[in-house]
């Protein structure tokens, strides 16, 4: 090796020194694990495989036995590694003191939540930040989160969700990225740097989770709890790359599923976890279930009973076991009895320990139980700026017709309708445990910062007063009171800005729909303000795509605002008074109608695709075959025009595509620039488009800018009926747009 001057010997020098450490800190830990690993017992191996629940929330169904005074039991015996749902510095200290100071090895727990978009300040709904495109908001987000997090004692998050999923029936879509896998790669990676930090001993960093492996968003029907049956195809080039891509942004722990995956429960499924997670992919951290995704195998009719459910979970590589009971109850006698090899309880508790190791648990087991911290740091004002600005980025403009957007400052008589533009509840989204009920902006507050014109009427009731995470929301299909009272305002403004949608614990865990549209009695109420002044703004709040055909088509205006949570009002009116121009883009296809679900962008083509005579070819006699906002879509107060599309295959294999974009409106804009290509022809069938690459850019008003992408082997191949990556030579189209229905087209050879 040689080196042209000192500055490069220094760099090499210092690398190899960075090296030497970090080889020793791991050698170092592993001596420690194997040091430790040499003095359990059996029984206290099987702990650190054990996560009990805390001691009141529950996000799961509870199970017999399972009362606090065995679970103190177990904590001081060195019998539980981890727990769930407990926070607050002072709980969470107060037992991890009980098992550091009171079991035999004193070894920290790990403390696990669900924070999936904050923990007290919330930013928007996971899908709503995916449409965003913005990666590096949503690195910020999660770290945002990780901050609040460990503030109050957690290490370890249940998040990210990387499941692809294209059934908007499946409430789980909210906790998501969406349809697209390229797209869900980039966001899961981001993701998990968010939440881990670069340092993951920092006490402001915690571990993630990416879940859940595998294939759950593909729950048949969109019904939770349900079956996946998929090809291979699916499984290799669509639903494994973000786990793939979590793994290589060095995601410390993945959580399988309760879903059978092929006939064979994932929980339970040696191939996925062994053979891929862990070998191929060379996973270190550890595999938790899903909660009692272990016990859950004898009613799959896969085990015998629970004892049967512990063997298949271990042996399969589900390292701990959340809330089955059955490792703990039954580990150390199956290893007793020859059924389950002590090694692979090693393997596990390894792995284990690993983590706690890099979290810095074992230097100071209550690192994340600063009481002061958690004080300074809850809903502190950076982190209130930080989700604001995350929530303006997340809004889709689906339609500007009128362009009754933004509104004008000074504009008169703003009746403001519907249940939800007053909510400060429902906004915040499904899965938000921590933080605290109605604490969003709701709409009316912020609008009323922007301007002195706004009146308010609610119009009849939509949802029952008991929605949370563990009821069924009810909604009022009957009681009409307060709509002529709506119509009446409506009637005398000059604009409606009418506010519809779900309620936030309409989509989440166990909140699958059959129907997409507007719940309750709000189409009614849409129609009736229509009849009297079309002049309406519809913002939209929802925690997955609707079925909002009607509104489509008679509404001029439309922003979609998902979930945006603590700061939502205040996002929500800037976009309205246009202090931000919308930028974000669908994640996820919204169908015309329940019947066309899976619809995707990215689908394969059919040997009849195109319109015939007769009815010989692949439609629907009820319905168009496209989606009524197309993935990839979403309109700005300004116009993008796109030119100039240069394709250039190089030298060594890469391509390079170039496009012109520029700002034709008079006001400054982010465009969302993204390339697709198609595999012409393939060993297997490629699907008609696929998103390989986007750039989300800022361009002022009347100005160009040329983007770049290049494509490599890794965006060009895919998986082969062999399970094999292939790059094949042939034909290629390519398309540049902002959205995945329009663009500039061309193409290249493949040599
Ligand atoms: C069940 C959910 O499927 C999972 O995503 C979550 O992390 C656990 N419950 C823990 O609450």
């Amino acid at each position: 090796m040689t080196f042209k001057n000192p500055f490069q010997l220094g760099c090499f020098i210092s690398f190899m020194f960075l090296n030497t450490m970090l080889m020793a800190q791991t050698t170092d830990t592993n001596t420690k694990i194997e040091d430790l690993l040499a003095q359990m017992t059996l029984e206290e191996k099987v702990g650190q495989m054990n996560q009990y629940n805390g001691f009141w929330d529950v996000t799961g169904p509870a199970p017999e036995g399972g009362n606090a005074a065995i679970k103190y039991e177990h904590l001081k015996k060195g019998w539980v590694g981890s727990m769930l749902n407990v926070t607050g510095t002072e709980e969470v200290r107060k037992l991890q003191k009980l098992v550091v100071e009171e079991s035999r090895l004193g070894i920290p727990l790990i403390f696990g939540y669900d924070v999936i978009h904050g923990y007290k300040t919330l930013a928007p709904i996971p899908l709503a930040e995916s449409a965003s495109w913005d990666l590096e908001a949503i690195e910020e987000s999660a770290r945002v989160a990780a901050v609040e997090a460990s503030a109050v004692g957690l290490n370890w998050t249940f998040a990210p969700m990387v499941d692809i999923s294209r059934d908007p029936r499946w409430g789980r879509v909210m906790e998501g990225a969406g349809e697209d896998t390229y797209l869900g790669m980039q966001i899961a990676k981001a993701r998990v740097n968010g939440f881990q930090g670069k340092d993951l001993s920092q006490p402001n960093t915690i571990a993630a989770c990416a879940k859940h492996f595998a294939a759950y968003g593909f729950a048949e029907a969109g019904k939770e709890y349900n079956t996946t049956d998929i090809g291979t195809s699916t499984l290799y080039n669509t639903v494994l790359p973000p786990f793939k891509a979590a793994v290589d942004a060095g995601v410390k722990t993945v959580m399988n599923g309760f879903n059978l995956l092929n006939g064979v429960p994932v929980t339970g499924d040696a191939h996925l976890q062994r053979d891929i997670l862990k070998g191929k992919w060379g996973f270190e951290g550890f595999v938790i279930s899903d909660w009692a995704s272990i016990s859950e195998m004898v009613p799959h009719g896969i085990a015998n009973d629970l004892k049967h459910s512990a063997e298949l979970g271990a042996k399969a590589g589900s390292d701990m076991d959340m809330e089955s009971y059955a490792y703990v109850r039954h580990l150390a006698d199956l290893v007793k009895e020859g059924k389950v090899p002590e090694a692979l309880v090693d393997d596990a508790v390894r792995r284990i320990l690993k983590v706690k190791f890099e979290l810095g648990l074992f230097d100071d087991p209550y690192r994340y139980c600063d009481a002061k911290q958690e004080e300074a740091l809850l809903y502190h004002e950076d982190h209130k700026a930080s989700v604001q600005n995350m929530a303006l980025k997340s809004m889709v403009l689906l339609k500007n017709e009128n362009t009754l957007l933004p509104l004008a400052k000074d504009q008169t008589k703003i009746a403001v309708i519907g249940e939800l533009a007053a909510e400060k509840n429902s906004p915040l989204g499904s899965w938000r445990l921590g933080s605290d009920d109605g604490t969003a902006v709701s709409v009316l507050e912020g609008l009323k910062q922007f301007s002195d014109n706004v009146t308010y009427a609610s119009g009849p009731k939509v949802f029952g007063e008991n929605a949370n995470f563990l009821n069924e929301v009810v909604v009022n299909t009957e009681d009409t009171s307060g709509m002529d009272e709506a119509v009446a305002l409506a009637k005398n403004s000059e604009v409606v800005v009418m506010v519809l949608g779900e309620h936030g614990f309409q989509s989440g865990e166990a909140r699958s729909r059959t129907e997409l549209g507007l719940p309750g009695l709000q189409l009614d109420l849409l129609k009736a303000v229509q009849a009297v002044n079309p002049n309406i703004v519809l913002v939209l709040m929802n925690g997955r795509p609707l079925t909002i055909t009607w509104e489509a088509e008679h509404i001029p205006t439309i922003l979609e605002a998902w979930q945006l949570g603590t700061e939502s009002g205040n996002a929500i009116a800037k976009v309205l008074f246009g202090a931000y121009n919308p930028s974000g883009k669908l994640p996820m296809t919204f169908p015309r109608s329940v019947g066309q679900i899976p619809i995707y962008y990215n689908h394969f083509n059919t040997g009849r695709p195109n319109p015939e005579p007769n009815v010989f070819w692949s439609h629907y006699s009820d319905e168009e075959n496209t989606p009524l906002y197309p993935f990839g879509h979403g309109l700005s107060y300004t116009n993008f025009a796109y030119e100039d599309l240069k394709i250039n295959v190089r030298d060594d294999g890469t391509v390079k595509v170039n496009a012109k974009v520029t700002n034709t409106g008079d006001v400054f804009g982010e465009e969302v620039v993204q390339l697709y290509i198609q595999d012409k022809k393939a060993s297997i069938a490629r699907p008609v488009q696929e998103l390989k690459g986007f750039q989300k850019v800022g361009i002022p008003a009347g100005e160009t800018k040329t983007l770049t992408f290049i494509l490599t082997d890794k965006e060009l191949g895919f998986f082969n009926h062999k399970h094999e990556f292939v790059v094949e030579p042939g034909k290629f189209g390519i398309m540049v747009g902002g959205s995945s229905a329009d663009g500039l087209k061309g193409g290249f050879t493949k040599k």
